[in-house]
């Protein structure tokens, strides 16, 4: 049986290698792009690597948008919730500005949880759907206050308030779905050399994505509510 799996932002950066990694296992790939065109040329690229993909217009941030893309996804196992963005970099809370704020949540988390509910209907009649949010460490409220951590120092607090919401959400959607075959869980990727936030991760991509791709294709996972990457469970 082939397994349906969409994907947020997957025209680049590690939405892109989900597609190509979880692709290459056999999964059939919806690229999710908030520009058609860009979601095309990745999903050639995918096909050219021997990937099944189509591209899906979803601008997470567009109700409407949304609503389309579910009219061509008849069937759905996998939404992995990876688009994001982080506009207040550098940026010490007491000066950070209300738009920036506003701008990191409209994507991170008031579009992860449209999208989440407009195709939860089809994740739940899937035989074992999954929801994985791509969240982040720091958006983790316990290494934010622990003074001997890097994510003390940061200064990034709309975009790491966001991560921390998609968290709250995680708990409290695997919370509602207890007894149902779905999973909700939330992965740090860890610092990722994409063009996020400028880059200059210190982790390669393929590394960023390996809790996810672990997830999205391990046997009957009953972990749900869980927040975790490569060396374990993240604290909240
Ligand atoms: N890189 C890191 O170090 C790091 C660390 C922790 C967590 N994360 C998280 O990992 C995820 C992926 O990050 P990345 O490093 O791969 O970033 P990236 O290379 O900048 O890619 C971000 C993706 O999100 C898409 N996107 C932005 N706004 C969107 C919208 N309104 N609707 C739909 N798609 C939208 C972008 O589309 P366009 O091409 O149209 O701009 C792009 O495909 C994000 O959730 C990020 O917060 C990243």
């Amino acid at each position: 049986m082939t397994i349906n799996t969409l994907i947020t932002g997957a025209d680049r950066g590690m939405g892109y290698e989900l597609a190509l990694e979880l692709g290459l296992k056999g999964q059939s790939i919806y690229v999710g792009s908030r520009n058609l065109a860009r979601g095309q040329a990745a999903v050639a690229r995918l096909e050219a690597a021997g990937v099944q993909a189509q591209a899906v217009q979803l601008d997470v941030t567009d109700h409407e948008s949304i609503a389309a893309a579910k009219t061509s996804i008849p069937n759905l196992d996998i939404l992995i919730n990876n688009a994001g963005i982080a506009v207040d970099h550098e940026t010490k809370p007491s000066e950070l500005s209300l738009d920036a704020i506003r701008q990191d949540f409209n994507v991170n988390y008031f579009g992860l949880i449209d999208v989440t509910q407009v195709f939860l209907p089809l994740l739940k009649a899937a035989p074992a759907g999954r929801i994985l949010n791509i969240s982040s460490a720091v958006g983790s409220l316990t290494l934010a206050s622990d003074a001997s951590t890097s994510i003390h120092k940061l200064q990034a607090s709309g975009y790491q308030a966001s991560k921390s919401a998609v968290n709250m959400f995680t708990v409290k959607l695997a919370a509602e779905l207890e007894g149902t075959p779905v999973t909700v869980n939330a992965v740090n990727p860890g610092w990722v050399d994409t063009s996020f936030g400028g880059g200059g991760g210190n982790r390669t991509v393929q590394v960023g994505v390996a809790r996810t791709v672990e997830l999205a294709t391990s046997d009957a996972l009953t972990d749900s509510g869980t927040f975790s990457d490569i060396d374990g469970i993240v604290p909240w």
